[in-house]
């Protein structure tokens, strides 16, 4: 289908206007006229409001801060990710990473900035399993030997220094400010804070930072991270060599290697953000924008939606169109496991996966009356979970779609004594085994096998979807369901919902294996229900729901912008 993104290809040519000073009176008043007609039209290019939608109040006020100061998005984006790492310390941090998607109105210029965590260079394909070769419980996930080299410090650096158009000790300054003064423990940090309260303990340095004498803070203690404040003040100083070289670097590789972990100097020194080109494809005339591998989300989402092009959902009974969505799902998920890694690392049938002829021939696959088992389709894997996301649209039309992570709650709940930085435990979205399930009990295949220097795969999809009369920024954290999230909140925006359903509506999943349909507490009616498992699926319904969702939606015909955050978080959108 074709694209109809609204592009500076849609502005009236200026050479209309005549730029000759012997140009006579009849050309002058046209070219007065000109200006006039291409000013008005350039306006309505621009949204009439900014709007920044976070997963914490005190990052979206950081984000409106910096906007209001004379930031664009990505100085805000800045912002928004460093009071993030201080505010969210279970969902991402300067010890973790993520994905920046970057929209420059001025000239339409996307990209990601790829700034996912790296193996180390000493990291081995077997280096969580034992000497039988099977998994050692809980290696890739608690401790420095299950973390990354990060790479958002780096990133934040890159953003501010080639796209941002304040300094970069700007944009930082909401987060240094938040790491001094403090922040609020609210039930969600108690939640988060039990669940990892066994690693954060064995850490000395992050009890002391996130725990109260051993313990979970109560509701309204207030968390100070004096020492995280010195790091984020060396970054911003001395921006990239703050992190990766120098005192703190020193201290992240002795810390580590004094506790179990393989980090070096060279692995801070060598680690560099990646700008990759995003996936585009298109879907019912929108154009969508979406993360690249070493995600696996765009990929995903558009081997989804071209599926999706088949048929007319809206056409379906209920019944039917879960159906043909999980089983598009499915088979979405078994390539996920079987090709997709990091692109500097492994050759991935990215062409064929996005084919129209390759959709149809999976959508050919499916059959409307009952389930196709997993098992029958020939592939493997997915992974992590606490995650964070937020979406930023300026009033230039600039927009960023984020999503970070540390992995799982409180990433590997090491902190590494005299940096106030919390360790990402992503080693963990490794396939550390083939075939055997990752801490999400599922299951992962050679392409995302550990090397050094690699990235692993992610589920992290920051999109943007846009047609002529419509801007939508958005993304969610929660591990593999992150893609079916995304996808989900999508088929609201091109069905015409308001934002809010976009971010609200019930959540199912299915990810190829387990062989199941997850969903959200009470999200299928008994009729429903009783329809799929007629057609031979199995249901599994979760105690909790999932996600935390943020969005910016511009309506460019209607000239409004309006944002909203996931009613299942604590987050805040607002539109300014
Ligand atoms: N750690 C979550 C993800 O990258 O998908």
């Amino acid at each position: 289908m074709p694209s109809t993104s609204a592009s500076p290809a849609s502005l009236p040519d200026p050479r209309v206007a005549p730029t000759s000073g012997k140009a006579p009176a009849r050309g002058w008043s046209f070219f007065i006229f000109g200006l006039l007609f291409l000013s008005l039209v350039q306006a309505a290019e621009r949204p009439p409001a900014a709007a920044v939608a976070s997963a914490h109040p005190a990052a979206t006020r950081a984000g409106l801060e910096i906007l209001q100061a004379g930031g664009n998005a990505f100085d805000a984006a800045v912002a928004v990710s460093a009071a993030l790492a201080v505010v969210e310390p279970y969902s991402s941090g300067l010890g973790g990473g993520g994905f920046w998607l970057l929209h420059r109105a001025t000239d339409g210029y996307e990209v990601m900035i790829d700034g996912r965590e790296k193996a180390p260079l000493a990291a081995r394909r077997d280096m969580y399993l034992d000497a039988r070769g099977e998994p050692v419980a809980g290696a890739s996930i608690d401790g420095p030997l299950a973390a990354g080299i990060p790479g958002e410090p780096a990133a934040l650096a890159y953003i501010a220094s080639h796209y941002g158009r304040l300094p970069l000790a700007r944009s930082l300054a909401p987060a240094i400010r938040l790491a001094d003064q403090g922040f609020r423990v609210d039930t969600h940090y108690r939640r988060m804070a039990e669940f990892r309260l066994k690693s954060l303990r064995v850490s000395p340095a992050a009890a002391k930072q996130f725990l109260l004498k051993g313990e979970v803070p109560p509701v309204g203690h207030v968390i100070r991270q004096p020492v995280l404040a010195e790091t984020l003040r060396a970054l911003a100083r001395k921006g990239r060599a703050g992190f990766y070289e120098g005192e703190i670097a020193r201290r992240l590789v002795e810390e580590v290697r004094r506790n179990g972990g393989i980090w070096t100097l060279d692995d801070l020194r060598q680690y560099a953000v990646k700008e990759r080109k995003p996936v585009v494809g298109s879907y019912r005339g929108w154009r969508v924008v979406s993360a690249a591998p070493p995600s696996s989300g765009g990929v995903v989402l558009l081997e989804m939606l071209n599926m999706l092009a088949w048929k007319d959902l809206q056409a379906m009974s209920e019944a039917d169109r879960v159906h043909y969505l999980v089983e598009v799902m499915r088979r979405a998920y078994a390539d996920r496991a079987r090709w997709l890694g990091d692109a500097d690392f492994v050759d991935m049938p990215l062409e064929r996966l996005l084919s129209a002829a390759y959709a149809r021939e999976l959508a050919n696959s499916i059959d409307m009356k009952k389930v196709t088992p997993s098992r029958s389709l020939d592939n493997v894997r997915s992974e992590g979970h606490d995650t964070t996301h937020f979406s930023i649209l300026d009033k230039d039309g600039n927009r960023v779609a984020a999503t970070l992570s540390i992995n799982y709650p409180f990433g590997s709940g090491f902190v590494a004594a005299g940096t106030g930085v919390l360790l990402n435990d992503e080693m963990d979205d490794f396939s550390i085994k083939p075939g055997v399930a990752n801490v999400y009990g599922l299951v992962g295949g050679e392409a995302n096998a550990i090397a050094p220097g690699k990235r692993m795969l992610s589920s992290m999809s920051p999109t943007f979807l846009e047609n002529r009369d419509h801007v939508a920024i958005l993304g969610t954290p929660g591990g593999s369901r992150i893609i079916t999230m995304v996808l989900l909140g999508l088929l609201e925006a091109v069905e015409g919902k308001d934002v809010r359903a976009w971010v609200q509506q019930p959540r199912f999943h299915h990810q190829y294996l387990p062989d199941a349909i997850q969903l959200e507490p009470g999200a299928f009616s008994d009729e429903l229900k009783t329809a799929l498992i007629r057609r031979g699926h199995e249901l599994d319904e979760k105690s909790r729901p999932w996600g935390n969702m943020q969005a910016v939606h511009w309506d460019r015909k209607g000239n409004f912008v309006e944002a909203a955050s996931d009613p299942r978080g604590g987050g805040m959108a607002v539109v300014r």
